[in-house]
């Protein structure tokens, strides 16, 4: 993927405010502080276009990002943060629960689980959703710089089975320091947004 030109579009609060013209959209999903944003900053080669933040909860909207004319990365508010009212947690679940069940261009949702844990009782939630809606999806466990590399098989096989990932569910290891799992999260994300 030749990344030509990136731009914010909009911090959307509802379905009025989603672009109209049909391209794809590849949303990201997971908890607050997860590293959602630091993901697309690496995915695009751009330093701080998605804002990034050591303050969890901090993107509460839809945010749209457009990569040339090709498709659209859909950073989600990160759910999970203590200090957030049941209210707020309400909204953001019918916002995403809406998004999920009605997005025609949405192809491809990427759910961020931290590499370091086990996936929390949210993140087993947030993946029986996508199981449900039946939507094409792929697990990202993140900061993988900060696991040693004998370490590995064993995280992945624990966020595998504590999901309950079936096999032909892929489980991408990426880093947004090294860079590390970005080729091949650029290969699948063309294959399913068919670009
Ligand atoms: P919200 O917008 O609050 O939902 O958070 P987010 O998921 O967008 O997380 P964000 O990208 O803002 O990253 C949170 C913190 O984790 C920041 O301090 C990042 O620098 C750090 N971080 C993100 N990805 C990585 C990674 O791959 N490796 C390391 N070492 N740190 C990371
Ligand atoms: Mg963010």
């Amino acid at each position: 993927m030749k990344i030509k030109q990136t731009e914010f579009v909009i911090s959307a609060v509802g379905p009025s405010q989603f672009p109209e013209d049909g391209l794809p959209e590849v949303a990201l999903a997971g908890r607050s502080n997860v590293g959602k944003s630091s993901l697309i900053n690496k995915m695009l080669l751009r330093r701080n276009l998605a804002r990034t933040s050591s303050q969890p909860g901090k993107t509460q909207t839809l945010n749209y990002y457009k990569i040339n004319d090709d498709l659209y990365f859909v950073d989600f508010p990160g759910y999970g943060y203590a200090r957030v009212s049941k209210t707020e947690r309400q909204a953001w679940g019918k916002m995403i629960e809406q998004y999920l069940r009605d997005r025609d261009p949405l192809k491809l949702v990427l759910q961020l689980v931290d590499f370091r844990h086990p996936p929390s009782a949210e993140d087993q939630k947030m993946y029986q959703w996508l199981s449900h809606y039946e939507i094409p999806m792929c697990v990202v466990a993140t900061k993988t710089d900060k696991v040693s590399r004998s370490q590995w098989p064993k995280h992945s096989k624990i966020i595998r089975q504590t999901l309950g990932m079936p096999g032909h569910v892929p489980l991408m290891l990426f880093s947004s320091e090294t860079g590390q799992g970005r080729d091949e999260l650029w290969s699948l994300i063309a294959q399913a947004a068919e670009i």
